[in-house]
């Protein structure tokens, strides 16, 4: 198992057809339909990078700012940002595209994290991740303050710990 993997090799995409099941009553795609088609995409780019089995720990800051409607093609592109010891972050951005009008838009971005795990469930060690594009190198570094951010939330980390947030929310040190 190599100790070091390029982001770039956890790459995935997938393309979807919204179907007249995966619908609302407005025929919009059904925001349930779209995080089963995230978590999939997100997982199968965590795997490649550390050829284990990976659980789901997270996912955040999904919104839904635009409908997809039946007839659309959903595009999923996931690939890993960073990955720390047993937990990978996995970017994902999802569009719709409408091709007999030729439209195409970028409908939401969400940041998924997994911990990769043994044969019995147990999180164990993955390779380092290393960013090369400037986006990478972007996603790479805002990485650590998300992770922080989400085991805050989770009880997981106390705020005090959390180095990366303090110019963020002007936590002081040593302050009770
Ligand atoms: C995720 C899971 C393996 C963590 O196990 P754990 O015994 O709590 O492990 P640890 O406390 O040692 O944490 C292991 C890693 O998980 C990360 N983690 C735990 N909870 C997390 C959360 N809510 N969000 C993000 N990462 C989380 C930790 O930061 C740690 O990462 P690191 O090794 O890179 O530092 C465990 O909680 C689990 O199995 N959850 C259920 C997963 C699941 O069923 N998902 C849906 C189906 S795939």
């Amino acid at each position: 198992m190599p100790k070091q993997k390029p982001v770039k090799l956890s790459e995935v995409i997938m393309t979807e057809m919204v179907l007249p099941n995966d619908t609302n009553t407005l025929h919009n795609l059904m925001g349930g339909k779209l995080m089963h088609w995230m978590d999939i995409v997100a997982a199968i780019a965590a795997q490649k990078h550390s050829n284990r089995i990976v659980v789901t720990a997270s996912a955040d800051s999904i919104s839904f700012k635009h409908p997809i409607a039946l007839g659309n093609v959903v595009t999923l592109k996931a690939k890993v940002t960073r990955a720390f010891n047993s937990s990978i972050e996995v970017f994902i951005e999802v569009w719709a595209e409408d091709i007999p009008a030729n439209k195409k838009i970028l409908t939401h971005r969400a940041f998924f994290t997994f911990v990769a795990v043994d044969q019995n469930g147990r999180p164990i060690e993955v390779p380092e991740a290393i960013a090369e594009t400037a986006e990478e190198i972007e996603l790479y570094e805002g990485a650590l303050r998300r992770r922080q951010l989400r085991l805050v939330l989770a009880k997981r980390m106390d705020p005090k710990d959390a180095v990366e947030l303090k110019s963020i929310f002007g936590f002081e040190e040593n302050k009770a």
